[in-house]
């Protein structure tokens, strides 16, 4: 099947409790290693697309990976998005160029020119037949150039969500409950410590999902900086010369929970990085001979396939849902 917009998956996740993943692409082996997993669990999927990978690897060179995914896995539906698109242009230029869904990210503005901004782009896209994600609240953490710092993060306010999406006509909405991007979403002093002295993450603020829920009901919700940061690859990572300290996720509970409520689509992008490097570290310490990216890039393919099939059965709920 042709490239699909979310409106008809966002609608049976909701209806069904559980959540889309949605996994950003940079290269050929991403893109594999997720609609591998996703054609062997019949799950429907997101791939997405930030500023930053349009940089990267092109443009054209990613819609044609992803057309080849399409091509290679014809019963699962698949959406190309585009991650926080930061302006009328870069969507336009999405829009344009073969993508199905976009998400234009104007959360860091005041609250009128967001509206302002985001109405634009969804005028654009629904003549389009394109849809639309916008955020309000921001996240912590580091997307393409941007570094939101803890203390310039907020929560999505409830009371600003009806006017908001009344106003812009949005398909879906990001809000900030707690989750922020990268590897490092806790600092160890917001955390507890469990009886092996593991680091326990603060709850997510549920009670502001089920507020958004209550003003917007059967309306579908994003969580952004959904990552779980896996420890067995962080311990991967640096037992084979990698550093990275006190790296901690959103606890895959939390998310299952939030898949459950009104979160529609889940992303998740550091995982797969972790999962990537990990591999990759571990095969040039076993093997500091080799050269061969082909004999590294297939195990660290391998891993993330496994990794995405784990969360579309254990954490999304969206196995079998093509
Ligand atoms: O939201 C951030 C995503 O992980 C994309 O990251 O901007 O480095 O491509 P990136
Ligand atoms: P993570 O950094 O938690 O993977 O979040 C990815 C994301 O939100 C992409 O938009
Ligand atoms: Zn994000």
């Amino acid at each position: 099947m042709p490239l699909v917009t979310s409106k008809d998956m966002f609608k049976k996740a909701y209806e069904g409790h559980y959540a889309i993943g949605a996994f950003n692409v940079n290269n050929m082996e991403i893109v594999q290693g997720i609609t591998e997993a996703c054609k062997e669990e019949k799950a429907p999927v997101i791939l997405q697309v930030s500023k930053g990978a349009r940089a990267y690897a092109n443009h054209t060179y990613l819609v044609k990976l992803v057309e080849a995914a399409v091509k290679e896995c014809p019963d699962i539906p698949v959406v190309l998005h585009l991650d926080h698109g930061p302006d009328f242009e870069t969507c336009k230029s999405c829009i344009d160029g073969g993508f199905t869904s976009v998400m234009i990210d104007a959360s860091s503005k005041p609250f009128a020119e967001n509206i302002e901004i985001t109405k634009k782009v969804v005028e654009y896209a629904h003549d389009h037949g394109v849809v639309v994600e916008a955020e309000l609240g921001s996240l912590a953490g580091i997307e393409d150039d941007v570094k939101v710092s803890a203390a310039d993060s907020s929560y999505t306010r409830p009371e600003e969500v009806e006017e908001f999406v009344s106003k812009t006509g949005c398909d879906s909405l990001a809000i900030a409950i707690g989750t922020s991007h990268g590897a490092y979403k806790f600092t160890p002093e917001q955390c507890t410590r469990n009886e092996k002295g593991i680091l326990v993450p603060p709850p997510l603020r549920f009670d502001i999902l089920e507020e958004v829920m209550k003003r917007l009901p059967g309306f579908p919700i994003v969580l952004h900086g959904s990552s779980s940061v896996p420890q067995n690859f962080v311990e991967m990572i640096n037992s084979h010369g990698g550093k990275m300290p006190n790296a901690i996720g959103v606890p895959e509970e939390q998310l299952r929970k939030a898949a459950e409520l009104a979160v529609c689509k889940i992303n998740i992008d550091s995982d797969l990085r972790l999962a990537m490097t990990g591999t990759i570290r571990e095969f040039f310490d076993a093997h500091p001979d080799k050269f061969d990216p082909r004999e590294y890039l297939k195990p660290a393919r391998a891993n993330i396939k496994e990794l995405v099939r784990h969360k579309l059965r254990d954490v999304l709920g969206c196995a079998g849902k093509a």
